[in-house]
């Protein structure tokens, strides 16, 4: 078999799924769609010089049905809620990734918390609101807080403030509906309460009829340490957590993940492709913060390693609905992922500085080094190209272990104002050792 895989993103996330399909003896070639600097130099890989814009999304058509692409494997959030499946599927493209409909679920807040009230799945407490003042009198009625306030829509991760006094949300509120920050993202606000606990990335590939379960694995979203500052896309993942049980994440499985897959398909919304629930574990057991529909970044970096059996296998059979002819298989190892990002990020950063040292942070056994923000400048130097510009990732027999050596790696790559978060898996090595 030689099958052409085209990857749709320019991430950690899509050089960490053409990486892994890359080791698949099935695979012969791969495109990604614009891809980054390690996507630019990665074995059978190449990248494609098109956009995932909608007014894009005929050409990436054409090109796979031009070279005979065998599966789509679409990346980011923002391509799905625009509907980039709905085409591939028309032209009787295979595809991995939930359509429009099915993407909803992530694209609207709104939508999601409505659907989970009516299936009974656990979730803060909430109310959605279409004009500012409706939602100013709801703020003025709280009298616990923080409180939580989110634009419905997608935000690039900024759309959500953790309110502590009734100025902040409500100046959160004139920033979404008044000054029209997101554009449309903000024509809903949800308000909802703050739900206190251990956050955790839960990932399952689905196939429309079934799910299978990822290990647990946790991100670290703010930008410093002790989870001080902006929310960021996330600076780094762990995976498994070793103090999260197998009988937790079978409830989890039963109460949230099969739940809302029902609930979807109830609503003529099948849902194919990556459901990834970011939950918090409450006193009153775990709740959904939010259901995304796609792989988590830098989660999938992490999962990558750890993942044994062959990506393209269950892809393929996700796209088909036959996932229950697949194995799925785990290493027993554990992972962590580090992010070196740009000095300034998730704010103003500068990009264009030359990028040392990754092939000496190969060269330590189990350490990986996916790319994001970088590329090839014209004189074919790798360069800063964004935000997070790496993610170094280490397996190893157990989580202090692979932590070490990911720092380890991390450190032998340098590049102007490198900025890494260093307490990635602490807190779950704390709760662990307790
Ligand atoms: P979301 O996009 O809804 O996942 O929110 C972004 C981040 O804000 C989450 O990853 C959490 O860290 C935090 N967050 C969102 N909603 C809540 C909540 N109800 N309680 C506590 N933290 C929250
Ligand atoms: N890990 C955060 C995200 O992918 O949304």
């Amino acid at each position: 078999m030689s099958k052409k895989i085209l990857v749709l993103g320019s991430g950690g996330r899509e050089d960490a799924i053409a990486w892994k399909l890359s080791l698949s003896e099935k695979v012969s070639k791969i495109f990604v769609a614009p891809g980054n600097g390690g996507t630019a130099s990665l074995n059978k890989c190449s990248n494609l010089d098109i956009s995932l814009k909608k007014e894009s999304f005929p050409k990436l058509v054409d090109f796979a049905k031009s070279e005979n692409i065998d599966l789509t494997v679409v990346g980011p959030d923002d391509a799905l809620a625009d509907g980039i499946v709905d085409p591939f599927e028309d032209a009787g493209l295979k595809v991995f990734g939930p359509n429009s409909k099915a993407a909803e679920i992530e694209a609207s807040k709104a939508f999601s918390k409505e659907l989970m009230k009516k299936s009974n799945i656990p979730t803060a407490a909430y109310e959605v609101f279409s004009d500012y003042e409706s939602a100013c009198d709801y703020v003025k009625k709280q009298n616990k807080y923080p409180v939580v306030v989110k634009a419905s829509g997608l935000a690039l991760g900024k759309g959500v403030s953790i309110c502590q006094t009734e100025k902040e949300a409500m100046d959160f509120i004139q920033k979404i509906f008044i000054d029209k920050i997101f554009g449309k993202a903000g024509n809903e606000v949800v308000i909802e309460e703050f739900l206190q606990g251990q956050e955790i990335s839960i990932h399952a590939f689905c196939d429309g009829k079934s799910a299978m379960l990822f290990p647990t694995a946790q991100d670290h979203k703010a930008i410093y340490e002790n989870d001080q500052g902006p929310n960021t896309g996330g600076m780094g993942t762990i995976s498994p957590l070793p103090w999260l049980s197998s009988d937790e994440l079978i409830d989890i499985s039963q109460t949230i993940v099969l739940p809302i897959l029902k609930a979807m398909a109830d609503e003529g919304r099948v849902f194919k492709g990556l459901l990834y629930p970011g939950l918090i574990m409450t006193d009153e057991g775990p709740k959904v913060l939010e259901f995304n529909a796609r792989f988590g970044d830098p989660e999938t970096q992490s999962y990558m390693r750890l993942l044994d059996s062959d990506l393209f296998d269950i892809l393929e059979a996700c796209a088909d609905s036959r996932l229950e002819e697949i194995n799925l298989e785990w290493s027993q190892e554990a992972a962590a992922t580090v992010i070196l990002a740009s000095d300034g990020y998730p704010t103003a950063y500068e990009k264009g500085f030359e990028i040392t040292g990754v092939n000496d942070a190969e060269e330590i056994e189990g350490v990986t080094v996916f790319h994001a923000g970088t590329k090839l400048n014209d004189d074919g130097i790798l360069v800063t190209n964004g935000g997070r510009v790496l993610a170094v990732s280490a397996i190893a027999e157990n989580l202090e272990t692979a932590i070490e050596k990911a720092y380890l790696a991390a450190d032998k790559i340098d590049f102007k104002g490198k900025y890494i978060r260093r307490d990635i898996g602490a807190k779950a090595l704390r709760l662990t050792s307790v």
